[in-house]
């Protein structure tokens, strides 16, 4: 896709991945965009750059607006490599660009790159960088999702170059969260939060304090589509989402069987549930990747994992899960580990504990013993 005129001197140059499905090892199944935006004043702003790949599209989106050498900043809001990797070329073709991050991003990018000879200037919060008419603030954000993340206001335009916070894992023509829809729209951020942001609550937090605070006419995130219509309510999960907050009429029950013993348990408890007037979802790991469980469980109150006994241990599946599932972090949920054995059953007091790790709830434990009476 070509370069894209956000507002008459912004301009999204970024990229589109249709193809990929695995981001570190959460699975993309409708692509991503490494979003990269050029601001153009007396002074012209690279915002952020894209995964190494897309190192020659990025160049041609810029210059097919203005030639590459005339870029005088680049702002690196982020080291992850779907952020950083044009970076080398660009600071080769850019010798005397400055370029503007955390003092944490410098360690990062010297750390990944060596030393690439950048003339860099670390920024924190209250830094400014004035361009002509245009005034550019840095906000840092700790965690969200790196120790070195940013993002950057641009005060005279109201827009809010947000980096990974408030982005959404999907290629498509759609620029803006309208073209999308809100259900669309949060689904796909939905499924980002879980997979990436849920463990850094208190920092989403922070950063929402800080810039709902602003006012804001865009947001230009570093994945997904922009948002200008939808800017409220993406705050306002984002919110939710960074309290934990979960709604009681929802579970889910996720689930790995042996020979179909498990599988029959899962029913039970979601029948059991559903009669309760829960809306409810039951996932079967052996057909489900563990990020898709994840998404599903972002909101829900109530989370059932069973697996069958495997030699005194879960099922590999499920081992995969919880051990995902722990690193994310989801906190004051309902937890009911279940699961069906033939002589040891050690699976669900396995799967019980990690609940206690996490600090749950915990329903009593149901365990049959070669199958549910
Ligand atoms: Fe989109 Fe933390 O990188």
């Amino acid at each position: 896709m070509p370069s894209f005129q956000v507002k008459e001197s912004i301009y999204s140059v970024g990229s589109v991945d249709w193809n990929v499905r695995v981001f570190h090892g959460y699975q993309t199944p409708y692509g991503a965009t490494y979003n990269a935006y050029l601001v153009l004043d007396d002074q012209i702003t690279l915002i952020d750059s894209v995964k190494a790949p897309f190192t020659e599209e990025l160049i041609r989106h810029i210059e097919e607006i203005v030639p590459l050498e005339k870029i005088d900043n680049l702002i690196v809001n982020h080291i992850e490599p779907d952020h950083s990797g044009a970076l080398p070329e660009l600071v080769r073709r850019l010798p005397s660009a400055k370029v503007y991050g955390t003092a944490a991003a410098k360690k990062g990018l010297d750390a990944h790159y060596g030393d690439m000879g950048m003339d860099y200037v670390a920024v924190k919060a209250g830094d400014t960088l004035k361009t002509g008419k245009y005034t550019f603030h840095f906000l840092p954000m700790p965690m969200v999702h790196w120790p070195d993340s940013m993002s950057t206001y641009l005060e005279e335009e109201q827009i809010l170059f947000s980096n990974d916070a408030l982005g959404q894992h999907i290629a498509s023509d759609e620029r803006f969260d309208d073209q999308l829809g809100l259900d669309r729209l949060l689904e796909r951020a939905g499924d980002y939060y879980a997979n990436i942001v849920l463990p850094f609550g208190v920092q989403v937090q922070k950063l929402l304090e800080q810039v709902t605070a602003l006012p804001l006419k865009l947001v230009c995130p570093s994945h997904g589509v922009m948002l200008r219509t939808y800017i409220g309510e993406m705050a306002a999960k984002y919110s939710a989402w960074a309290r934990n907050e979960s709604d009681e009429m929802k579970a889910v029950v996720i689930y790995d069987t042996m020979w179909g013993a498990t599988r029959k348990m899962a029913e039970t408890i979601a029948e059991r549930w559903q009669s309760e007037g829960k809306a409810v979802e039951l996932i079967d790991l052996s057909q489900r990747h563990v990020s898709y469980a994840m998404a599903r469980l972002l909101e829900a109150k109530y989370i059932a994992v069973g697996s069958s006994t495997l030699n005194r241990n879960v099922m590999p599946n499920t081992a995969a899960f919880l051990t995902y599932m722990k690193g994310l972090s989801p906190k004051n949920r309902v937890g009911l580990a279940f699961g069906a054995y033939g002589w040891s059953g050690e699976s669900i007091p396995q799967i019980d504990h990690v609940f206690e790790e996490m600090g749950w709830q915990r329903l009593p434990m149901e365990k049959a013993q070669w199958k549910p009476q």
